[in-house]
């Protein structure tokens, strides 16, 4: 915890009011918003960046936005993802544009659809795929296929979990019971009747909890990403796969995040053994795209539990799901801008962001850790890697994150407003890395110095 909130709040105001001098074009697009929009944003958690109004783009492109105030800055955020890819790809925009003026929503497959999906099962192994409109809506298709093949009713996850606007997903533990998480808005039964909590790394409750019988799936992020960076003990996954195998529980990997690992996420790099796989956000260039990918013989469960006249009121699916500019956006994002190739160089500039960092935690000798998994990096506020979510959760501290993240975007860096994630794109530069260094030891010497 920092202690000298006094010092804390002043150096808030200072920035606050950097902020306000550097914005005054966001500021009247925001006031002309607020009457029409709560908090004057499309989706409320865009109230969450650090400063009284938003910052509105201007245009992107790589690894750099413009807003409206003619600022630029270094986008570390990418769109939580979505723009892992960098923004606007040219191979993606060439492939999305080209069908977009070939007709965009058909009920109909187009030959992408065939190459968007022996792509993914290059990548992650796994042979059938279905495609949806975003990761939530995948893994919400895949609790209802584990529950339709197994008749079991529950769904296992993790302690701190985040999977999408999921509701069975939306729990924590608290003294061991298992309730909704704080924030859940309107929850539609008690989250114990749907879902079975354990924390990450916790092979004996997760033994404990199988062994009822009653969990149709596993869904769990091979690593965590959403509160701050959790990496799996050694064992762990082969822990996981023996007990869903010994159980009959089917194992969903989210990999939607963990992307960043690698092409193929840490199904491929650590040679996981799912029985499904989540991907979305980045997969498609940056337009709307999920997918998920069954073993043969998930699939054939599933396919063999539905008959042909009910396939459409099933209650997984939408209309727009697997269009063909998402299938064309996922056809080139994958084959020609997340590339095998392009990983190795983004790693390591995610390699430089957490060598910056260390050196500044270092220097001032501030007891906070960052952790980085392939191209993606974070700090938290603890002094050594969390090896729970819980422990990840009880480091938050929201002002002084909040101070973190002013800061950066008043010298031009953009973090993820909901934790200290930094993500790099193919075409992040050592120089763009450099510009967070800079203004991160700043900030840490502004606290600590
Ligand atoms: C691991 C994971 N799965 C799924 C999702 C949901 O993605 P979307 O909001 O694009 O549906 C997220 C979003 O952050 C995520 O982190």
């Amino acid at each position: 915890m920092y202690a000298d909130r006094t010092r804390l709040a002043s150096l808030w105001n200072d920035e606050l009011a950097l902020f306000e001098k550097l914005h005054p074009r966001s500021r009247a697009l925001w006031e002309r918003a607020v009457p029409h929009m709560p908090d004057g944003v499309p989706m409320l958690w865009m109230a969450k960046w650090p400063g009284p109004w938003p910052v509105y783009v201007e245009s992107a492109a790589g690894a750099h936005f413009r807003d409206v105030d003619g600022i630029d800055h270094v986008d570390f955020c990418l769109g939580d993802t979505g723009a892992m890819c960098g923004h606007a790809p040219p191979a993606s925009v060439a492939a999305i544009s080209a069908q977009l003026a070939k007709g965009s929503t058909f009920m109909l497959p187009t030959s992408d659809a065939a190459d968007a999906a022996e792509l993914l099962e290059e990548r992650f192994g796994l042979p059938s795929w279905q495609f949806t409109l975003s990761a939530t809506d995948a893994n919400r298709s895949l609790i209802r296929y584990a529950r339709e093949v197994t008749g079991r009713p529950k769904i296992l996850v993790i302690d701190h979990c985040y999977h999408g606007t999921v509701d069975e997903a939306y729990a924590n533990l608290d003294d061991g019971q298992v309730v909704a998480r704080r924030g859940n808005i309107g929850p539609p039964v008690a989250l114990d009747w749907t879902t079975v909590v354990v924390p990450f790394n916790d092979v004996r409750a997760l033994e404990k909890a199988l062994l009822k019988l009653d969990v149709a799936a596993v869904l769990i992020e091979p690593a965590m990403t959403n509160i701050g960076i959790v990496l799996p003990d050694e064992g762990w996954h082969d822990q996981v796969r023996d007990l869903c195998t010994e159980t009959s529980t089917l194992l969903i990997i989210d990999e939607t995040h963990t992307l960043c690992a690698g092409p193929g996420g840490m199904t491929l790099r650590d040679d996981l053994e799912p029985d499904a796989v989540v991907v979305g956000k980045a997969i498609a260039g940056g337009i709307p795209a999920g997918a998920f990918g069954m073993t043969a013989e998930f699939a054939e469960r599933v396919r063999s539990s539905l008959d042909l006249e009910d396939i459409d009121v099933g209650g997984v699916g939408g209309t727009l799901a697997g269009n063909p500019v998402s299938m064309a956006g996922i056809r080139a994002t994958l084959g020609e801008v997340l590339t095998a190739e392009a990983y190795p160089g983004m790693i390591d500039r995610a390699s430089e962001w957490t060598a910056g960092v260390q050196a500044a935690l270092e220097e001032f000798r501030v007891p906070w850790q960052v952790t980085q998994l392939g191209a993606r990096s974070e700090y938290s506020f603890l002094p050594r890697p969390p090896r729970t979510g819980a422990e990840a959760a009880d480091a938050d501290d929201f002002e002084l994150q909040q101070y973190l993240h002013l800061h950066a975007l008043n010298r031009g860096v953009l973090m993820t407003p909901f934790h200290n994630m930094a993500l790099m794109c193919p075409v992040t530069t050592s120089r763009d890395v450099q510009r967070h260094t800079v203004a991160f030891r700043e900030a840490v010497q502004s606290l600590f110095g």
